[in-house]
């Protein structure tokens, strides 16, 4: 599959709010998640590299980054411009299916992640459980758990759902206006497009998946009063 216009998009006209959010998801991997020079890190959902150019000037050469993602050609983008610089930084295709980016591929509720338990310090999934559905968000927290060792963090953005975000989201530029069981859609042709879920429910699956704490670190993108990290809620996971 090529890449695909949402991708290219995003490159080739926000080319510098590309490389903005990027310098800022490191400080807080940093300063939120406790990132470290030397860890060992996945992430989830790897994109263009948004998230891995910045830390190719913080991880070490003794460090290591991985990234899967499923658009093949974004993968072989960062292996190029990536990987022959810093033959730390690793990315990896696999065949998953997501009706906004890739239409044939294996069920992400089911995917076991390519990498041994305990393999990493640190993890992430930006804007990638905000495409996912239910179960795929409950199976990708019990595979980062697995891959995870103790005492080690995933940082994971969403858009979440509680009392206030319910009612302040409704008139803001990013209404869901659908909820199905455990999620809220913006559109019902692509349900992969926008998925919110409830707070609760994302804390309770990510205690059935093992992790003990949850913090939540509420962003901007609906409306509520006094959200001041990020566009994306985030949660780092511990
Ligand atoms: C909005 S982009 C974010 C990319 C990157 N994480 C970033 O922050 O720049 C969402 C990414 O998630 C990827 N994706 C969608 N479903 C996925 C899945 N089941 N497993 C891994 N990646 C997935 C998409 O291909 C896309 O690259």
């Amino acid at each position: 599959m090529g890449l695909s216009f949402h991708h290219l998009e995003r490159f080739l006209l926000e080319e510098e709010i590309f490389l903005e959010n990027g310098l800022k998801y490191k400080k807080y991997f940093i300063e939120l998640g406790g990132l470290k020079a030397k860890d060992h890190v996945l992430d989830i959902g790897s994109g263009l590299g948004r998230m891995a150019i910045p830390l190719t000037n913080y991880l070490h050469k003794k460090a290591s980054y991985e990234g899967f993602e499923i658009v093949k050609s974004a993968v072989d983008d960062c292996s190029k411009r990536i990987t022959k610089k810093f033959p730390n930084f690793s990315f990896r295709h696999v065949y998953i299916e997501n009706d906004l980016y890739v239409k044939n591929g294996a069920c992400a509720s089911k995917f076991v992640f390519p990498y041994d338990q305990n393999n990493f310090d640190f993890a992430w999934a930006s804007s990638v459980f905000t495409h996912l559905e239910p179960d795929a968000v409950i199976n990708y927290l019990k595979e980062a758990r697995r891959v995870i060792r103790p005492g080690g963090r995933f940082l994971a953005t969403f858009f979440l759902m509680d009392q206030e975000s319910i009612i302040t989201s409704q008139k803001s530029k990013y209404p869901f206006k659908f909820k199905i069981h455990d999620a809220w859609y913006m559109s019902k042709i692509s349900k992969g497009a926008n998925v919110a879920f409830e707070e609760k429910k994302i804390v309770q699956w990510a205690n059935d998946a093992g992790w003990k704490k949850a913090k939540t670190f509420h962003g901007s993108w609906s409306g509520r009063k006094g959200a001041t990290t990020d566009f994306q809620d985030i949660i780092i996971f511990s």
